[in-house]
């Protein structure tokens, strides 16, 4: 028999935590270390010291999976030496798969769809419990194999086999609030905010879940229906994030532009607003939310609320919009207010109506550009130093996309102007619409082509667009030491200035597709299908330059990496002593070089 744990080394093992995926799933990442850390678990950065290994999964393409089938063929292997190795999987991954997962990787022990992510604490603690006591059988399994071999290939199939515990809803909510959601929205109401833990940078989640149901995508079916978060919660949020030293809020939502919540249909369960479901987006026909009235807060409103009511919050932001809804009252609101960043990501998707129709998008190529000419209208003001940058999303190899169709979306491109462009080979999901009913017939290698064919457009006005910068000042928002300057740092052996600050929550990020936000290392903007590499430039300019060596001939300098309020990533060096302290604080850079991926420049 083995030597009883004890109690506290059973209830809290350290944990390492992976998030795979968008900004979404880095949120929630964040409010799971909260919770757990609440409940005395600790975290590591090193998965090899980790007692629970949890991966928050993505689904939006079969490559992101393929990395977490990965990761669980070596716990596999390592679990049977730590048979007590606690393995979760949380996110769409979970929610996708179901019970499957676990049969096909009976490594794992936890899975939680992201709509159950408050249940993760408890269950997080049965299954330290029971993977302690199956250490304990497997002891007395090993003195009985002593006696009789017969047993032995038996028991280990039997340790093998995991005790588990999951949590995967796999039908959409229905009703104006299920009781699942009310819980998830306490698990956003006990975020643990704290001074020393952040980089200046948070996200605040506005809506959960999406109604669109475009037809290659998995998230209305993981996430579950659009529910909005009352707008107290919201502001209350970010005023707790502005008094803890945050500067930039991102307002996070599937189609963050849909937001409205009807005052009049608030219902309150235990003293606490509930999010709402709410009715279908709908506008005026001159642009504005139809709904608008005074018991109702849309986003325009929201908007307006949050920069008058938390004005230390220097930059707010926030993404994904959707082309159509998109009213003139945000317009005019985002213009009337200094610190709303005007910088908008609106995924197009493809620049044919044929593709837009077979994927439901729902708009046409005209009514897209429709909306972005009235934004630019609105916003783009480059003479008062505020013009309009504008991000995308492109899906190439579409089931049936002919090469007019390519070349029609080479076309959005050029008329787009994006400042940067998500670009995606289809990758066919299970459960989707596209999956069941359109042939993925578009080859692997004219997937690729289409796709390198639109980064090199891309990178062309990318650098056309950076290249405006050159010669003029900004205000940049520094978020850590740049990624070409962290490797440094490892190879070295010597730890980054900053590098503390820069993984505020504990948790290991790894970003595929999305972007790496309050993260050291965030210009690592390129989704995974890009070719180009921001953390091998070089920057010969600066290390030389005389003003980096004004306090001391031989002081050592860092790259720091900063973003715009337009979302350009900007590099500067700064002396090695005092670079952590500019970390989550905004500095004017002049900018003396471009390239496609960012400015370069020195601090004035
Ligand atoms: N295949 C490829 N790209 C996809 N996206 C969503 N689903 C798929 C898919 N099945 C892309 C879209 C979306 C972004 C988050 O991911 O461009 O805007
Ligand atoms: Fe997916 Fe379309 Fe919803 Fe975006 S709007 S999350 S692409 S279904």
């Amino acid at each position: 028999m083995n030597a009883p744990l004890s109690f506290a080394f059973m209830l809290r093992p350290t944990v390492y935590l992976e998030t795979f995926g968008c900004q979404m799933n880095e949120l929630d990442s964040e409010l799971v270390v909260g919770s757990l850390r609440a409940m005395g678990y600790s975290f590591t950065p090193d998965a090899s010291a980790a007692g629970v290994v949890l991966y928050n999964t993505c689904s939006v393409r079969e490559h992101a999976e393929q990395k977490v089938w990965s990761r669980l063929g070596e716990l596999a292997i390592r679990k049977l030496e730590q048979p007590g190795l606690v393995v979760g999987v949380l996110g769409c991954m979970a929610e996708r798969e179901g019970a499957a997962l676990i049969k096909r990787m009976p490594v794992v022990d936890i899975m939680v769809g992201p709509a159950e992510l408050d249940k993760l604490p408890s269950l997080l603690d049965n299954a330290v419990r029971t993977r302690a006591s199956i250490v304990a059988d497997e002891a007395d399994a090993a003195v009985a194999r002593l006696t009789s071999p017969m047993l032995a290939s038996e028991e280990r199939k039997l340790r093998s086999a995991d005790q588990v515990a999951l949590q995967g809803a796999t039908s959409r909510r229905t009703t104006t609030l299920a009781a699942a959601a009310d819980q998830l929205e306490m698990l956003d109401l006990s975020r643990a905010v704290s001074p020393d833990d952040h980089s200046g940078s948070a996200y605040v989640r506005i809506t959960r879940g999406c109604n669109k149901f475009c037809t290659y995508c998995v998230v209305p079916h993981t996430r579950g229906a659009e529910v909005h978060r009352p707008p107290e919660h919201i502001i209350d949020e970010c005023k707790r994030l502005a008094d803890a030293g945050v500067l930039e809020v991102t307002l996070l939502g599937q189609t963050v532009n849909h937001y409205r919540f009807e005052h009049g249909s608030a219902v309150t369960i235990g003293g606490v607003i509930q999010p709402q479901k709410g009715r279908v987006y709908k506008k005026t026909a001159d642009h504005a939310d139809a709904y608008a009235g005074e018991r109702v807060t849309t986003f325009a409103d929201l908007l307006h609320q949050i920069h008058e009511r938390v004005p230390a919050i220097k930059r707010l932001r926030f993404v994904t919009s959707y082309p159509r809804s998109f009213g003139n009252d945000v317009l005019s609101v985002i213009k009337a207010s200094p610190r709303i960043c005007r910088y908008l990501h609106v995924p197009a998707q493809s620049g044919s109506d044929r593709m837009l129709t077979a994927m439901n998008r729902g708009y046409t190529v005209e009514e897209y550009f429709e909306f972005l000419d009235r934004a630019r209208a609105f916003l783009h003001e480059p003479e008062i130093s505020r013009p309009l940058t504008v991000a995308g999303d492109i899906i190439v190899g579409f089931p049936g996309e002919t090469e007019e169709d390519h070349q029609a979306t080479a076309a959005l491109l050029r008329r787009a102007r994006y400042k940067n462009c998500f670009i995606f080979k289809y990758s066919s999901r299970p459960g989707t619409v596209a999956d069941d009913k359109l042939p993925d017939d578009i080859p692997d290698e004219v997937k690729r082509r289409r796709n390198s064919e639109l980064l090199a457009l891309q990178n062309e006005i990318s650098a056309e667009i950076s290249a405006e910068y050159a010669g003029t000042t900004v205000d940049a928002f520094v978020q850590g030491v740049s990624r070409r300057d962290e490797k440094k740092a490892r190879r070295t052996g010597a730890a980054a200035p900053g590098a503390t600050k820069a993984t505020p929550s504990g948790a290991i990020t790894l970003t595929i597709g999305g972007r790496a936000m309050g993260v050291s290392g965030a210009e690592d903007e390129a989704p995974s299908t890009c070719t180009v590499d921001a953390s091998h430039i070089h920057n010969p300019v600066l290390t030389n330059d005389p003003a980096n060596h004004h306090a001391d001939e031989h002081a050592e300098t860092v790259q720091l990496s900063a973003r715009t309020d337009g979302d350009l990533i900007v590099f500067f060096d700064a002396p090695a002593p005092a670079a952590t302290a500019l970390i989550g604080r905004i500095v004017r850079v002049r900018i003396d070089r471009t390239t496609n991926l960012a400015l370069h420049g020195q601090t004035v």
